[in-house]
């Protein structure tokens, strides 16, 4: 595949704007958050990953999937044979948003304004990186990606198009998994969840 930058290097580009978004003021969300957790992985990566938005964890590591929803993600990862190390793995929204219980930061979902305000990142993200599949971990990705409302339900276990063009595939968030009450309901949507990651890196 070839990927061409106007005048320049697409790593330079890609830590060019890694640079920018380290001072987005795009929405207000930067204002509470400790700073910017921007995507990471090779530039020159087949497989996009879009999480949600940075946790607790993330905010204070500065880097994406780290917390309990990445070593989720990273256990289904392993056994559905795909190497994370190989995938570009960003989130929709750049900075944590979250409301303050005691001292506790408790997560809060982002609205529709802040995604599409965030949406200037991943749109140059995919134009540096150019993945041959990005796949939506949950229903904000999703509505990130595709710029509308998506039913993960009716929408994942098949390539979709991106509006902008690209193969798309959408799934669950990892965080979703966790929150299940139900052991064998656990077990299941994993085993989903594992295929959903395999299908979609065979799709490429
Ligand atoms: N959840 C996400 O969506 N992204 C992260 O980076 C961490 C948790």
């Amino acid at each position: 595949k070839t990927k061409i930058v106007p005048g320049g290097n697409i790593q330079a580009a890609w830590e060019a704007l890694r640079e920018e978004a380290m001072n987005c003021t795009r929405c207000h969300l930067y204002k509470h958050a400790t700073q910017t957790v921007f995507g990471e992985g090779p530039v020159d990566a087949d497989l996009m990953f879009v999480g949600e938005q940075p946790g607790d964890q993330e905010d204070l590591a500065g880097h994406p999937f780290v917390g309990p929803a990445g070593q989720m993600f990273d256990r289904a990862m392993a056994d559905a044979g795909v190497d994370r190390a190989r995938a570009y793995v960003t989130n929709a929204v750049k900075h944590f948003k979250y409301e303050l219980r005691g001292k506790r930061r408790i997560h809060s979902k982002p609205d529709a304004g802040e995604i599409t305000a965030c949406r200037w990142w991943i749109d140059q993200e995919l134009a540096l990186v150019k993945p041959k599949m990005t796949v939506a971990l949950g229903a904000t990705a999703a509505r990130s990606l595709f710029g509308k409302a998506m039913t993960i339900g009716r929408e994942r276990g098949r390539v979709l198009e991106l509006p902008d063009g690209g193969a798309a595939w959408i799934t669950v968030h990892p965080s979703y998994l966790l929150r299940l009450p139900d052991e064998d309901a656990k077990r299941e949507e994993y085993a989903k969840f594992v295929a959903d990651l395999k299908a979609a890196a065979a799709a490429m």
